[in-house]
């Protein structure tokens, strides 16, 4: 029998889809950055000057995490790959995506549940749920000094090639929750081939090129909104 090919969806997600499942966002009104110093606790000079606060930082990004769980607009995106063949490429740091379901999750920014060795960048490690602080101490299994695997500003971002690549390819591309304030995440919109359908779910949506359909709502209602959209039609 021949293989059915599923039309490719490529999602891009920021911290507004996870807004719901009440983690905080960076640039809202109450939003992280207005209560944390962002080159302090975000960049890698910050690092260098006081890694203990940035440990703290992510400690406390891992506390809120755990008590989380996935809202309808993650859970709707993992019921879209009955549909389509779905990926998600997400600026998010937490794993309510994978959590919901979703079987492709591409992350951009790093992630809060790994810690990567300070020695050899290559060696990343999971925490386990009973063991989230990390500090100046924490070791590695080799022993090593361990920082948060989380891309700093000012460090390169290793995942936006394959990104990109998956951005061309799409046939349908989704926009969630992101002010597309940072670079190069914001960029990826502009590898959408010509013609592609382009939806944009945020209720305080930032001005986009001409063509994309915005729908000015919050994920969980938009992403209701887009399932009746992206349904298969009999
Ligand atoms: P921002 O905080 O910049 O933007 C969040 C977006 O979510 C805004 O456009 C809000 O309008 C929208 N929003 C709020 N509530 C929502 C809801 N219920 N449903 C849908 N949208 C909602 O977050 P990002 O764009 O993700 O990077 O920020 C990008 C990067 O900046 C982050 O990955 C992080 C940060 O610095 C690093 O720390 C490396």
């Amino acid at each position: 029998m021949a293989e059915v090919k599923l039309p490719k969806l490529v999602v891009l997600t920021g911290a507004g889809v996870s807004a719901e499942s009440g983690i905080k966002t960076y640039r809202d009104a109450g939003g992280l950055w207005e209560n944390y110093p962002v080159m302090e606790v975000a960049s890698a000079a910050g690092f260098n000057r006081n890694p203990a606060l940035i440990h703290d930082f992510y400690n406390a990004r891992r506390a809120e995490l755990v008590k989380a769980q996935p809202n309808d607009a993650h859970r709707a995106l993992a019921e879209l790959e009955k549909w389509y063949d779905v990926t998600v490429i997400t600026q998010n740091v937490d794993n309510l995506h994978e959590r919901a379901g979703s079987s492709n999750v591409l992350h951009l920014h790093g992630e809060l549940m790994k810690i990567r060795s300070m020695k050899h960048p290559e060696r990343v490690c999971e925490l386990t749920p009973d063991n989230l602080t990390t500090s100046l101490d924490t070791r590695d299994p080799y022993g090593d000094p361990v920082r948060p695997h989380i891309v700093f500003f000012q460090e390169a971002v290793p995942n936006i090639e394959p990104a990109a690549k998956l951005m061309e390819q799409a046939d349908v591309v989704v926009i969630i929750g992101t002010s597309m304030a940072v670079y190069p995440a914001a960029g990826l919109i502009h590898y959408a081939r010509r013609g592609v359908p382009v939806y944009y779910i945020d209720p305080r949506p930032v001005p986009v090129p001409d063509g994309i359909t915005v729908l000015p709502v919050k994920a969980t209602e938009g992403m209701r909104q887009l399932i009746e959209i992206l349904r298969p039609k009999p």
